[in-house]
């Protein structure tokens, strides 16, 4: 069921809108009792007009190179680029070309020296309820510091370094320090496991690895230092492990490879000079989730990424200048590292960043935070809002939420009843909700609602419209476009400034997965509907990619690990729908001889997987069969078994190798149904 939400009301809207989404309300109840409409009161900061949108959309795409000219002025460059775009070697497409520029630069010094120095560029708060008020001016201190420690260490432009940090303002500190000098970083969450962290160590060759003694995240202690030790043994790149003192736990520090944190940055008072980077050279690898087991290095640049995320973030929220900013995502996922660091830094924002669980101790902690500092601007994902949905209006209910301008997600797709409820109990039907649809790839937004361009009419579950820049179209398998109304693959038919430069060490791939399916156009693997009204939906993902939590995991990352225990043949895993998680997983796995399947195996491979994985693969559900639904080629049919678990009819299963094995499913599945009503 899609509602229609109108954000009218007030001077904004002419009489004609008005009395349009008057005879719209009433001809659509009369056809349709359960559709339902709220009128918006127009809030001072937004403009509900989509006039300025659509004119500066279709500018940037009737003439790229002049909208560019104009916006990457959003940032100070050293000197200026000669070219907007070099597409000579497409898909490659490079941005800026010969621009140089600095982003710590751009994040900080740059609001020093204006009125920002003492402004708060990040509010801190821990898990504990302990907060921290670091200023623009503190905070480039800080990097100062670290970028010194990393020159101390040898580092130089060109360089790499893997940063293992829980969310503690050392995290943007070491990010902006590397940016400062050059060096490229990968962060990799600190829930993955030691494996996954050695993996993207090796991949990206870094030199220096900068973690913590421990993370508290839900009143447990999570050893992160451990988790480095272990990686490092099978990562031989890495030289020194610099480890910041953050919970205060026991570790132990290998003599001449290990250094705590505060004793290398002793000295507060130095200056780095940033260097002069190339709006090309690369600002950070992200490792995300594909379809093979290996996951693919994202590599950002300098000069377009950051064009491409401060221009979002400024035509999507409409932040102002004093307002209070809350990301509550993980640093350790591009919502993170684009969000909470980079893009709030570059438009001298002030932000809320949270250390913990935002449902602990209690499950009001995020509206607590919210009142207790003023949020205005909240951005979060659908998962976080169905959970919190769960525990009744009652826990928003106790805190004053009026400071709330405008409400975000991001991660997945939202259901109405969860934008319903954002919308009415957090937002008071007065804020609108900024549905952002992008990827680890794409850097930035590339469709959503621009409450700073006009947003018009709201659809709930619909991220709206392409971001300026983005142009978007559906194409069925053919790679013909789907007409208005129907399912397809999205794609993106031109190059914008976010997009990646590459895959780290893998040139191909990066042609292969995202420019081979429709030559000459971005496709990232989701499928979409444009309606009637021109709204974008997002239906998910068409290949073997999950979306748990909003986090993203390749279904062959969690069938190699379970076929890593001596005890597991074959494994076949997909995903189930899920109330507040949106997607869980499911295995199936087949025991190799001599090994009975049973709860103590199950145990031990769940086990396995938290530690070396880590706790977001680990699976829902682990059933034992004897076979799995296979094509003849050998390629296990995860949906035909998907079907099957989640009661639909299968579909075609005419290229099965053994049908049979259907029915073995389904019989396995029957059984495990009537255990559980036991
Ligand atoms: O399937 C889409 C889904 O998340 C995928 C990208 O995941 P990741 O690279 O981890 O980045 C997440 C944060 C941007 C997409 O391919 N996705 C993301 N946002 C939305 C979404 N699906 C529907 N609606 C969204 N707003």
């Amino acid at each position: 069921m899609l509602y229609e939400e109108s954000m009218s009301g007030g001077q904004a809207h002419t009489t004609f809108e008005k009395l349009k989404i008057c005879f719209l309300l009433t001809y659509l109840f009369m056809t349709e009792t359960d559709r339902e409409y709220i009128s918006l009161p127009v809030d001072e900061y937004v403009s509900h007009h989509r006039g300025r949108y659509e004119s500066l959309h279709r500018k940037s795409i009737e003439d790229a190179d002049e909208f560019w000219n104009e916006h990457a002025s959003i940032l100070e460059w050293y000197s200026k680029w000669d070219r907007v775009l070099d597409d000579t070697k497409a898909p490659f497409f490079r941005w800026f070309i010969n621009g140089k520029l600095n982003v710590s630069y751009n994040a900080l010094d740059r609001h020093v020296k204006s009125h920002r120095r003492n402004k708060a560029a990040f509010i801190w708060v821990a898990e504990s309820g302990a907060e921290k008020i670091v200023t623009y001016h503190g905070l480039l201190k800080r990097v100062n510091a670290f970028a010194k420690a990393l020159l101390d260490a040898g580092l130089k432009k060109g360089d790499r370094i893997a940063i293992y940090l829980p969310m503690i303002i050392e995290a943007p500190v070491v990010m902006l320090a590397a940016a400062r000098i050059g060096v490229a970083f990968t962060l990799v969450f600190s829930g993955f496991g030691s494996n996954s962290l050695a993996e993207r160590i090796s991949d990206c060759g870094a030199k220096v690895v900068v973690t913590a003694d421990g993370a508290n995240r839900g009143g447990k202690l999570i050893e992160l230092k451990k988790i480095v030790d272990d990686a490092v043994e099978q990562a031989t790149t890495v030289e020194e492990v610099i480890v910041v003192k953050n919970t205060g736990n026991k570790v132990e520090m290998v003599e001449g490879r290990d250094y705590w944190y505060h004793e290398v940055t002793k000295d507060q008072n130095v200056f780095v000079e940033p260097e002069k980077m190339d709006s090309n050279d690369p600002l950070y690898i992200l490792y995300t989730s594909g379809t093979t087991g290996k996951p693919k290095g994202v590599v950002h640049g300098n000069g377009g990424y950051s064009v491409w995320i401060s221009n979002t973030l400024k035509w999507a929220f409409n932040p102002q200048e004093d307002d209070r900013w809350w990301c509550a995502a993980d640093i350790g996922w591009v919502t993170g590292h684009s969000y909470i660091v980079f893009a709030p830094l570059l438009l001298g924002l002030t932000s809320i960043m949270y250390e913990g669980a935002i449902n602990y101790p209690e499950p009001d902690r995020m509206w607590e935070i919210i009142e207790k500092y003023g949020v205005n601007l909240l951005y979060t994902s659908p998962t976080a809002i169905r959970m919190l949905m769960r525990y009744g209006d009652a826990y928003p209910g106790k805190h004053d939420l009026s400071s709330l301008r405008v409400l975000g997600t991001v991660g997945e797709p939202i259901n109405p009843a969860a934008w319903h409820w954002y919308f009415r109990t957090i937002g008071k039907s007065k804020c609108p909700i900024v549905d952002t649809y992008w990827q680890t790839e794409t850097g930035g937004f590339i469709i959503s609602p621009a409450v700073d361009l006009g947003i018009g009419s709201l659809k709930p579950g619909s991220a709206t419209f392409p971001m300026p820049g983005i142009d978007p179209v559906i194409l069925d398998e053919e790679g013909k476009e789907v007409p208005v109304g129907q399912k397809g693959f999205i794609a993106v038919r031109k190059p914008w400034p976010g997009l990646m430069l590459g895959l780290n060490n893998d040139p191909e791939r990066y042609k292969a997965v995202y420019f081979s399916k429709y030559p000459g156009k971005y496709f990232n693997g989701d499928y979409a509907m444009k309606d009637s009204d021109g709204y974008y939906w997002l239906l998910g993902r068409s290949d073997e990619v999950m979306k748990v939590s909003g986090h993203r995991i390749g279904t062959i990352e969690i069938e190699d690990a379970l076929v890593s225990f001596k005890e597991i043949a074959e494994a076949a895993v997909f995903s189930k729908p899920d109330v507040v998680k949106g997607e869980a997983i499911v295995a199936f796995v087949i025991t190799r001889q001599g090994f009975s399947p049973g709860k103590e195996m199950t145990e031990k491979l769940k086990k396995g997987i938290r530690e070396t994985m880590g706790p977001i693969l680990v699976p829902d559900e682990i059933h034992y069969v004897g076979s799995v639904p296979k094509t003849r080629s050998g390629k296990i049919m995860r949906r035909v078994l998907k079907a099957v678990y989640t009661g639909q009819v299968p579909g075609d299963i005419s290229t099965l190798e053994n049908e049979a094995s259907v029915d073995e499913i389904k019989e396995a599945i029957e059984s495990l149904r009537a255990q559980t009503k036991r």
